[in-house]
């Protein structure tokens, strides 16, 4: 289904996107066990290589591994032997050759993964690549808003932020588009990639604008790490255009929930009360990072083949 690995989701089609989050919806109702642990990747072993800070994604794939009956070795690349000058790529196959049966990347320039991905036998999962993909993160927003809405052909899903640095922008618009949605983007025209309407998005700079009718409202996290100075209106001017709050959401539907990938900077792209009270689903986003990280880990871990296989 995924080939030999989940990249992004841009390579994924309707079907494999269905079979994952019906795979997510089974794992979750583990979860939701007094004992939350099936023996399914029992004698399996994750590798999760994280080169980049995190909280979710590292956290809840642990969690899945385990859940999973896995044996999960988080690496420190700074108590390791990078710190050494050996390369990321030799540092990948030296774990490559312990034998694992899948390793999560997360790198904070784009293409790490694929570069991983192209010398290792164990499926790569994309955690979050610099700019370009965070697979995961759209695959378990796309199921938060199944749950919530019921659908998502048909929803306007409305993306507002820093469109043009974010991962999750970017693999949100490729999970939405493909499974029927109507996606918006919005934000200041220095964060908004060029010819960002080739992606099948209509780009607004009116916020107003973007959030007419929206069922779904993603806010994102300015990206301090990836933006030069000039390319960020102050923190005051962002919050007054952009920032989401109770009264900027009377112009989406009334029913419509809010979302954010988080980590959050209150204040800034969501009020306090928004980034804690309904109709916001962030927590709800968090404990489906859970069930979709085992349901990939499900779907890749169990089918391990050598690259020798796959050529004969
Ligand atoms: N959403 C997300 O990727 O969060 P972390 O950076 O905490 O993993």
């Amino acid at each position: 289904m995924m080939g030999r690995g989940l990249l992004g989701i841009e390579d994924l089609d309707r079907d494999d996107i269905e079979l994952i989050l019906d795979t997510a919806q089974h794992m979750k109702e583990v979860g939701e066990r007094e004992v939350k642990k099936v023996p399914t990747l029992r004698g399996r072993t994750i590798i999760n290589l994280f080169f980049e800070s995190s909280t979710r994604t590292r956290t809840s794939f642990e969690i899945a591994g385990k859940r999973l009956s896995a044996d999960v070795v988080n690496f420190s690349p700074s108590s390791s032997s990078l710190s050494k000058s050996e390369s990321i790529l030799d540092t990948a196959k030296t774990l490559d050759a312990m034998d694992p049966d899948a390793v999560v990347v997360r790198h904070q320039v784009a293409g790490v993964p694929k570069r991983i991905a192209d010398v290792l036998d164990a499926p790569v999962i994309n955690a979050g690549d610099g700019a370009h993909e965070h697979p995961t993160q759209a695959l378990l927003d796309l199921m938060t808003v199944v749950e919530n809405k019921g659908r998502v052909d048909g929803l306007t899903v409305t993306i507002v932020g820093d469109i043009a640095h974010s991962r999750v922008a970017r693999s949100n618009v490729y999970a939405f588009t493909k499974m029927g949605a109507e996606v918006r983007v919005a934000g200041p025209p220095t964060m908004m990639p060029v010819e960002v309407e080739s992606l099948g998005v209509k780009a607004f700079t009116s916020l107003r604008e973007a959030l007419d009718g929206a069922d779904v409202v993603m806010a994102l996290r300015i990206q301090r790490e990836r933006l030069s100075g000039s390319m960020l209106p102050s923190v005051r001017e962002y919050n007054a255009t952009f920032g989401i709050d109770r009264a900027k959401m009377r112009f989406a539907k009334d029913d419509a929930i809010v979302m954010h990938p988080g980590p959050v900077n209150r204040g800034v792209e969501l009020s306090h009360d928004l980034t804690d009270d309904r109709p916001s689903v962030i927590l709800d986003q968090v404990r489906n990072g859970v069930a979709m990280r085992m349901a990939v880990l499900y779907l890749l871990a169990g089918r391990k083949r050598s690259r020798n296989e796959e050529a004969s």
